[in-house]
């Protein structure tokens, strides 16, 4: 392929991968389920490895050498570790830390295309399927946990609750009293978020624990106004809002 050719393919897949990661912050965070999420990080990365792979042998300097199989391997590896349920948590409450988050995701995957093409040709393509094949099975849930489990709340609360079905009903009559005035009568927002479909954003767990830790304003209710059995309650009630 003529060079010229390379840097097109290169340049263009760059830019949609760097327009692609600040989508969290052109768009605001939008609510989409975790393994959809995931599914973006793989077409991230397909960008990515298209525009390391179309970097090789576009300059003159580009020859084979052994010790690039090392970026080539760890590079997914990495990746990986990237999508660590832990950092869900973190990276989803700020948007350009979320970008930064996807343009390692870019970076690492040219990288790791480009890296394998330097080991032996063609070797690229295969770490760049490998990479890409990683991130489609997370996107089905294999390698990463749901964003709840890993919490760092989770453990506790899952730990100390009451076992048993939550009770509904009293999460409602708790709702009513306690988180109406912000929320609205039936979650549909005002004063606070609305929390409506909030069962995408947190699962029950995740719920419960911000419940008991909040971000001002929304008022820390536990545990002076309510128990642990209440908070479970509420956050179950929540989770149920449509
Ligand atoms: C004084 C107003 C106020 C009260 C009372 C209040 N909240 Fe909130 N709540 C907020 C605000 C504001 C936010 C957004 C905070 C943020 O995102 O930093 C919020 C956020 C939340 C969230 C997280 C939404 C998300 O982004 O995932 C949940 C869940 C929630 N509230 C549930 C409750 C429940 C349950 C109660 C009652 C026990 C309650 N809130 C009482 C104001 C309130």
């Amino acid at each position: 392929m003529k060079n010229a050719v390379r840097n097109v393919i290169c340049g263009t897949s760059t830019l949609v991968a760097v327009v692609l990661s600040f989508m969290p912050v052109i768009t605001g965070e939008r609510d989409i389920a975790i393994s959809a999420h995931h599914f973006d990080h793989a077409v991230l990365m397909m960008f990515g490895a298209i525009a390391g792979l179309s970097l090789y042998r576009s300059r003159s300097g580009d020859f084979e050498s052994p010790r690039w199989i090392w970026p080539a391997l760890l590079g997914p590896l990495v990746a990986m570790m990237l999508m660590a349920p832990g950092l869900y948590a973190i990276v989803d409450r700020a948007p350009l830390l979320h970008a930064f988050n996807h343009l390692l995701f870019v970076v690492i995957a040219g990288l790791t295309a480009y890296a394998g093409q330097r080991y032996v040709s063609g070797v690229g393509w295969a770490s760049a399927l490998m990479l890409e094949l990683m991130a489609v099975a997370a996107a089905f849930g294999y390698g990463v946990a749901p964003a709840v489990a890993s919490a760092p709340t989770a453990v506790q609360a899952t730990s100390s609750v009451a076992r048993g079905p939550a009770d509904l009903v009293h999460g409602r009559q708790i709702f009513a009293q306690n988180c109406a005035a912000c929320h609205g009568a039936a979650g549909q927002g005002g004063m606070g978020p609305s929390l409506r479909n909030e069962h995408i954003r947190k699962g029950e767990v995740a719920a419960a624990a911000w419940i008991k830790k909040p971000a001002p304003p929304m008022p820390a209710l536990y545990p002076g106004v309510l128990n642990e059995k209440d908070v479970r309650d509420v956050a179950a009630f929540v989770e149920s809002l449509k």
